[in-house]
């Protein structure tokens, strides 16, 4: 049965692993593949002229790789699934993708069934990454110097660019709040999916 591909993106620290993980806990037959866990060696990210490692763009991940285990998942969905995650065999597949960088990437242009993208505010923002540790940690001035920029730039990229539907999500509200509206739009989405493979 064919995969339901769901990206969650947005800004740093907007709580898209949170919100994965959270719709994980409840979805069956769900895997979640995270953006982080393909970045490059720190030997290999560039740095800029004011010492800044150039973490937050594409150059930096390494998105083949990427994108071989987001197709490997899709073709064999049970495979990467833990068996008490595993769901009736009647029920669709669904793989969530998070990271702060999905929707720039054209090659994962045709992947999505649903596309989320949550956003805070800069002085949030600010907050949520001062308790976070980050490896290697964020030198001092680093979210005024490299992140939030990047951010915006990427953000207007996807925003000129971008041809399907973005759901935007206030990651302002409470995890429950965020969690209730996803879970209920994508069930409603896979009812929609449904009734078209029926009629089809
Ligand atoms: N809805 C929420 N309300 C308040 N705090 C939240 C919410 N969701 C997540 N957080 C907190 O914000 C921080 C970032 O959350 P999370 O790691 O899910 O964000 P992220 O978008 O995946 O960040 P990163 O850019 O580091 O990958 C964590 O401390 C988390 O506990
Ligand atoms: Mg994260």
């Amino acid at each position: 049965m064919k995969t339901f591909t769901i990206g969650i993106s947005g800004v740093t620290n907007g709580g898209k692993t949170t919100l994965a993980k959270n719709l994980q806990k409840h979805l069956p037959n769900c895997s979640v593949i995270s953006q982080d866990d393909f970045f490059k060696p720190q030997s290999e990210i560039e740095t800029d002229k004011n010492g800044f490692l150039q973490y937050d763009v594409l150059e930096a991940l390494n998105m083949e790789k990427m994108m071989s285990a987001i197709s490997c998942c899709m073709e064999n969905p049970r495979h990467s699934l833990v068996s008490t995650d595993w769901g009736n065999a009647e029920e669709t597949p669904i793989l969530i993708i998070e990271g702060f960088l999905l929707f720039n990437y054209k090659p994962f242009a045709t992947i999505w069934n649903r596309s989320y993208f949550l956003t805070i505010p800069y002085e949030e923002c600010k907050r949520r990454r001062s308790t976070r540790v980050y490896n290697p940690p964020d030198p001092p001035g680093y979210l005024d110097g490299h992140v939030w920029p990047m951010y915006l730039k990427h953000r207007k990229e996807m925003e000129e660019n971008v041809t399907w539907e973005i759901v935007y999500l206030d990651g302002t509200k409470s995890e429950d709040d965020l969690f209730s509206q996803v879970y209920e739009d994508i069930i409603q989405e896979l009812e929609k999916q449904k009734r078209l493979q029926v009629t089809s």
